[in-house]
């Protein structure tokens, strides 16, 4: 067992482990660009920002217990420090996310940016070198409705990219099973503009841990297609690439919109480079104009007939973001039935779902897998 955990701890999938990320056939490698996508064994339970649900996102306790919780991957967004290194946040701004709105030896820091056209105020990641920032602890992002995760405000930094992979690392070890990850490149367009980009220290942190592979159990993710298409291209990155898509606009800087992406036409194209897409889970089934579910799109099966993986986001329990006929009261911020909205969408034959609450995913996972 010990040698086991070893490799697998090393990023190889080794025997057993293909149920988490079967890549044989994948596009992005020889495939022909309309084979259809070889039929996985179960999906993937992402856990959003970690198990974001339970703990302050993007801190090393929110990825540890969402791997506790039994996440196939845990899934850190990556911005970068004034010194180039990368650090888990969902955007560069950390004024929402972080006590440095307190500190006053940082007041003179905030200021006001223009993030992919839109001006935004406050205190940035790449205003700060890496040992300034780890003097900040990370606070809950929506206190009103994750009143409990307040308990942790305060308590943990923020964490390096190389720190979540070490924890990767142990995790597998400590579990005796792989924990894949999944990080997403934010505002990539943005950073290379500052001269910062992402994708230099992301592809040589996978280097180093031995997972720039085709068969590392690791996807990048990004809003922005020119650079999924570039790490492709240029042979930098061999991981899978997921393109992510929102159900309005298109990406920064980008011509084309996600709706043109998502053709058949424009997914057959995506799969030259690209193993999969995570579109907005409105993508998948459409909400009507009462807040029920609709009727599902043909997206899954479009992507799947381009050899694209499908891996929505975001699942989340409370009721303010569940249909409204899965809402269980009146309170917005109680539990209603995110069972039945995550086996309804795993029932379309999605082949992963992003979960703030990674122990709900499991669980609506095995009961998808019963009889109707
Ligand atoms: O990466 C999938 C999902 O996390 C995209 O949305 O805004 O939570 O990063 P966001
Ligand atoms: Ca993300």
């Amino acid at each position: 067992m010990a040698d086991r955990r070893q490799v697998l701890c090393l990023g190889a999938l080794a025997s057993g482990a293909p149920a988490l990320l079967a890549v044989a056939g994948s596009p992005a490698q020889a495939a022909p660009a309309a084979a259809p996508a070889p039929r996985r064994r179960r999906s993937l339970v992402i856990g959003h920002r970690g198990a974001s649900g339970y703990r302050p996102e993007h801190t090393l306790a929110s990825y540890e217990l969402a791997a506790r919780m039994g996440a196939d991957f845990i899934e850190p967004d990556l911005v970068v420090t004034k010194d180039h290194v990368l650090v888990a946040r969902h955007e560069p701004e950390i004024g929402g996310t972080t006590d440095v709105a307190s500190r006053p030896g940082f007041a003179s820091r905030r200021r006001t940016v223009v993030l992919d056209g839109v001006s935004v105020t406050g205190w940035f990641t790449h205003d700060f070198t890496l040992a300034e920032l780890k003097t900040l602890r990370a606070t809950e992002r929506i206190p009103q409705v994750r009143q409990h995760n307040t308990l942790y405000d305060g308590l943990f930094p923020v964490p390096t990219f190389e720190e979540v992979l070490e924890l990767r690392e142990r995790l597998c070890r400590e579990l005796g099973r792989e924990i894949g990850v999944y990080p997403e490149t934010k505002h990539p367009t943005y950073f290379r503009g500052l001269g910062l980009d992402l994708e230099t220290p992301l592809v040589q942190a996978l280097r180093r841990r031995g997972l720039n592979r085709r068969d590392a159990p690791v996807f990048v993710q990004s809003f922005e297609a020119a650079n999924l298409r570039s790490l492709h291209d240029d042979h930098r990155l061999r991981a899978p690439l997921v393109f992510l898509t929102s159900a309005t606009g298109g990406p920064f800087g980008d011509p084309k919109s996600y709706a043109e992406y998502l053709t058949p036409g424009g997914l057959r194209e995506l799969a030259r480079y690209t193993d999969g897409i995570g579109p907005e889970k409105s993508q998948i089934i459409p909400r009507e104009a009462d807040g029920t579910l609709g009727t599902p799109t043909r997206l899954v099966a479009d992507a799947h007939a381009a050899g694209l993986r499908v891996m929505p986001y975001t699942f989340r329990a409370e009721n303010q973001f569940l249909p409204a006929e899965l809402r269980s009261g009146t309170d917005p911020i109680a539990y209603g039935r995110a069972l039945d909205e995550q086996v309804t969408f795993l029932r379309t034959g999605i082949d992963g779902l992003f979960t703030d609450q990674p122990d709900i995913g499991v669980l609506a996972r095995d009961l998808a897998l019963a009889p109707a």
